[in-house]
């Protein structure tokens, strides 16, 4: 999907169909003001892989393909320019404080002390935290075998991970980022161990899919900041970073430049966006893979719609071997999150996704989902 001049191919048109929904969910979302159109792009572009952002593919086309997509036909918001980088800022530098030892913690880790910081990692048992242990060495492993880090690389990195079950050993970190599960109640009594533990400055992040900042914050201490660093499956290589700021943050933008540039410093692309369910990302990307699930109900095979994605838009996966890399229950929890909000059939999950969470085909972790893994 990539001209000789590097230069993203447009979309076939059944590929297009496909990406309807999810165009004008960019248009609604840079109207709500959630963020700008060209941070949009850029998101879409480095969080899920897309070789061209929404609005860029809105731009090379005509008024009257825009209205076959029920847009109003070239009544695009204003592009403003991009925001301006962060200016350098040497705010976090130190120890960062992971809480979680699923896969996406386990890239947030890696992705940290491989850049160079110490990292506390706040597992529920030993036995997690060994398991996070054993993912990040098996990821380093990888490194080694590709030539990307060498051995005394990998010991540094893994020197840099210290796993704990204690809370108060979290203190001292820059910043402490929850990856812990995708459940408001479970989210809800990780912050308030932490808020009971740390020193009030430190800030809390949350790496939600689907929840906002607001929906943690009435339980956390009024001093502590609460904010969304939001990375992207797999963290290790995915470059945004979304950074969640919100309005009633103390000194937010500081804080927000801190945060950006922290995520600078880790080899990540920020985008700053308002606290709204699902961010940018997951607003327009997961709505758009459940509707290639109700493509796939259809009556067209898995594959068929996959390779629909992937060498019609150029897309890196096809929607339903994504789900099963993000996994079908994150999936549907974040549909729901949304639905519950937001008056859209097109975001109350596909039967089928219901369905595979009911039988416990997840995706990946569990060895199937859409596809099955060996
Ligand atoms: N875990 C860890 N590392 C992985 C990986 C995985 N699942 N898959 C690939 N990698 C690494 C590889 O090891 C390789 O690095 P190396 O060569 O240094 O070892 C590097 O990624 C590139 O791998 P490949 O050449 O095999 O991979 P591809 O070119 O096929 O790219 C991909 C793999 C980066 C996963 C690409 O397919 C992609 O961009 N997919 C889209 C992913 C996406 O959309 N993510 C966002 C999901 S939404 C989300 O996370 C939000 C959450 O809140 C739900």
């Amino acid at each position: 999907m990539t001209s000789p001049a590097g230069v993203a191919a447009p979309p076939s048109p059944p590929a297009l169909d496909a990406l309807s929904g999810l165009l004008r969910d960019a248009v609604l979302l840079a109207e709500r003001g959630t963020a700008t159109p060209a941070d949009i792009d850029t998101a879409m572009r480095l969080g899920a892989g897309h070789p061209t952002g929404p609005f860029t593919l809105l731009a090379g086309m005509t008024a009257d393909q825009q209205r076959g997509l029920g847009l109003p036909g070239q009544q695009l918001p204003e592009t403003p320019a991009p925001d301006e980088l962060p200016a350098a800022d040497t705010g976090w530098t130190g120890p960062v404080g992971v809480v979680g030892t699923g896969h996406m913690a386990g890239g947030i880790v890696e992705t940290v002390a491989r850049n160079g910081r110490p990292v506390r990692v706040l597992a529920r048992t030993t036995a997690s935290g060994d398991g996070l242990r054993a993912r990040v060495t098996a990821s380093l492993d990888r490194a080694v075998s590709r030539g990307r880090l060498d051995e005394a690389g990998r010991a540094d990195v893994l020197a840099r991970v210290r796993v704990t079950t204690e809370p108060a050993a979290l203190a001292g970190s820059d910043v402490v980022v929850e990856a812990v599960a995708e459940d408001l109640h479970v989210k809800v009594l990780v912050a308030q161990q932490l808020d009971a533990q740390l020193p009030a400055s430190t800030p809390l992040a949350t790496n939600t899919s689907s929840f906002r900042v607001a929906d943690l914050r009435p339980f956390v201490s009024r001093a502590r900041p609460v904010i969304a660093l939001h990375f992207f499956n797999p963290a290790q290589v995915m470059k945004l970073v979304e950074v969640v700021v919100p309005d009633d943050v103390d000194d937010g933008a500081a804080l927000r430049a801190t945060a950006s540039a922290w995520a600078a410093d880790l080899g990540k692309t920020p985008i700053s966006c308002a606290d709204a369910r699902g961010f940018v990302v997951n607003r327009l990307l997961i709505p758009f893979l459940n509707d290639a699930v109700r493509l796939h109900e259809q009556g067209h095979a898995v594959a068929e719609v996959d390779d629909l994605l992937r060498t019609g838009a150029g897309h890196p996966m096809g929607p339903l071997a994504l789900i099963d890399l993000i996994g079908v229950d994150v999936t549907v929890a974040a549909l729901e999150s949304m639905a519950a909000v937001e008056d859209d059939p097109r975001i109350s999950p596909a039967a089928t996704l219901r369905e595979l969470a009911a039988t416990g085909r997840l995706g990946r972790k569990t060895g199937a989902g859409f596809h099955t893994y060996s």
